[in-house]
């Protein structure tokens, strides 16, 4: 989930109008925040919304419908919801016919009180009411004010996959929800129960999106490892019926749970190295057992190091990145030092660190010793400084090897003349001189330069 969590992007798309429903349509903004799951749904929305007779509109002020996919992980990206709803007050008074809501898991988790807090939003709908997205709007545009934010936890989870272009590599969920319960996390409660997709869906979503040219699939889910389908298939069976029977050329996945993790999975993984890439995303949270057991994260420091060493050692050459908590409540400094020291015998080639926040509904948010802001800040700053000096160090390994890069962009702008980007194996950013005709295409790049989070090489010719 990390990797691009926090982050905020717009949506926006191109291509023909469907036949809309109704006069409805206009022009449309969705900013997004939050991981992979929020950018899924965002997706899946503008799918929607196009066939309602929507279009991008590239900026809010120039939106008819402006939608913020909120993210409630922690007590930033909140703010930052608020604050760019906030900014929409001026457009409202220039276009009284804008209509603005607001979805993801701050709509889930606040409910009619987002709107009591905020008048200026027209509507609200949570996590499990996006299909239900028509139906709102057709209201919201009749000058209603609109809830939807129950969770259907009865109702199977069978959708299909929505992407309107969906380029080289895409996101496929295959679960939903989380019934971890780990102590400082809001995701169960903004998510709801877990369900897995069948895997006969995901299969054929994936065979429609090879099709439409896409060469790399990330399978999502907030705990995809405790995927079971219907028919009583595990992520494993998953993994190998993706690898073995769909023209997808790569896999990724996230987010796996270190508990959930097993010799089975690694094997299967290794045995379908070809398609299946050795870039894995294990969270850690905390290096101290003591520290872990209060987060419910179902393993100890000893246990989480075993885990490391036996997928490098099943998958040799793959790369391991985590997401580490430092501050949690009660955490002294010699148990934040047991997350320092694991640095030392797990080698994570990148860390997504965040400062303890309490959340809404959670238990670690009614623990005494919650430390200040400070002392969390404080830690947070050691762990990077600590990161990066063994980043570097491990990144320099790359100068010099011949690194298999799936093309995704080609940037012809004055700037980046020539550069082409694209993702090696490892999940390392890379960036030589190509052409546009690469673009979707596997080459081989020699590294020149290294840094932790992108590499710079230079495309071998002739192979
Ligand atoms: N399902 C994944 C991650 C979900 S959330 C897992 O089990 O690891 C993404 C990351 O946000 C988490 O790994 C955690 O490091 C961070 N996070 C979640 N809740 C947080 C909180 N209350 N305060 C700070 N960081 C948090
Ligand atoms: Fe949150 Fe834990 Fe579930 Fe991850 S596994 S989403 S951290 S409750
Ligand atoms: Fe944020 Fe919800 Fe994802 S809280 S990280 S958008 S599951």
């Amino acid at each position: 989930m990390s990797p691009i969590d926090q982050e905020n992007s717009s949506s926006t798309f191109s291509g023909s109008h469907g036949e809309g429903t109704k006069a409805l349509g206009g022009k449309v903004y969705i900013s997004t925040y939050g991981c992979q799951m929020n950018v899924n749904d965002s997706e899946r929305m503008m799918t929607l919304l196009e066939m309602m007779n929507y279009s991008p509109a590239l900026s809010p002020d120039q939106a008819d419908l402006i939608i913020v996919n909120s993210c409630s992980i922690r007590e930033k990206p909140v703010h930052k919801v608020h604050s760019e709803v906030g900014r929409y007050r001026v457009l409202k008074k220039k276009n009284p016919h804008l209509k603005i809501g607001v979805s993801g898991c701050v709509a889930q988790q606040e409910k009619s009180k987002l709107m009591k807090d905020v008048p200026l939003i027209d509507f609200v709908f949570g996590t499990d009411a996006i299909d239900e997205l028509p139906e709102i709007i057709s209201q919201a545009t009749q000058g209603e004010k609109v809830v939807r934010a129950k969770f259907e936890h009865q109702r199977p989870y069978h959708i299909e996959t929505m992407v309107r272009n969906p380029g080289v590599s895409t996101f496929v969920n295959i679960t939903k929800g989380c019934d971890n319960f780990c102590t400082f996390c809001v995701v169960p409660f903004t998510r709801g129960r877990e369900r897995s997709r069948p895997m006969v869906q995901i299969l054929d979503d994936i065979n429609r999106l090879v099709d439409r040219g896409v060469k790399e699939v990330t399978l999502v889910g907030q705990n995809v490892n405790s995927y079971t389908s219907d028919c009583g298939a595990g992520f494993g069976d998953l993994m190998k019926s993706v690898a073995q029977k769909t023209g997808i050329e790569r896999i990724r996945f996230t987010t796996p749970h270190p508990k959930d993790f097993n010799k089975e999975l690694m094997e299967i993984m290794q045995e379908n190295r070809d398609k299946v890439m050795d870039y894995i995303h294990l969270p850690l949270q905390s290096g101290n057992s003591e520290v872990l057991e209060r987060m419910n994260r179902g393993y100890t420091r000893e246990q989480y190091i075993e885990l490391a060493h036996m997928i490098l050692k099943t998958m040799p050459g793959s790369v391991l990145s985590t997401d580490i908590i430092v501050g949690f409540p009660g955490e002294t400094r010699e148990q934040f030092e047991d997350t320092l020291s694991l640095l030392d015998e797990v080698p994570f080639e990148s860390i997504y660190a965040f400062a303890y926040s309490p959340r809404p509904f959670t238990k670690a948010a009614r623990f005494e010793e919650q430390l200040t802001d400070s002392e969390k800040n404080l830690r947070l700053r050691e762990l990077f400084e600590k990161h990066n000096t063994l980043s570097f160090a491990m990144a320099k390994k790359y100068v010099g090897q011949s690194l298999k890069v799936l093309v995704e962009e080609y940037h012809d702008g004055e700037q980046k003349a020539g550069r082409c980007f694209g993702r090696s194996t490892q999940n390392k950013s890379v960036h030589f001189d190509g052409g546009p005709e690469l673009v979707g295409k596997t080459v081989d790049v020699i590294i020149d330069q290294a840094f932790p989070s992108t590499l710079y090489g230079t495309l071998r010719e002739g192979i």
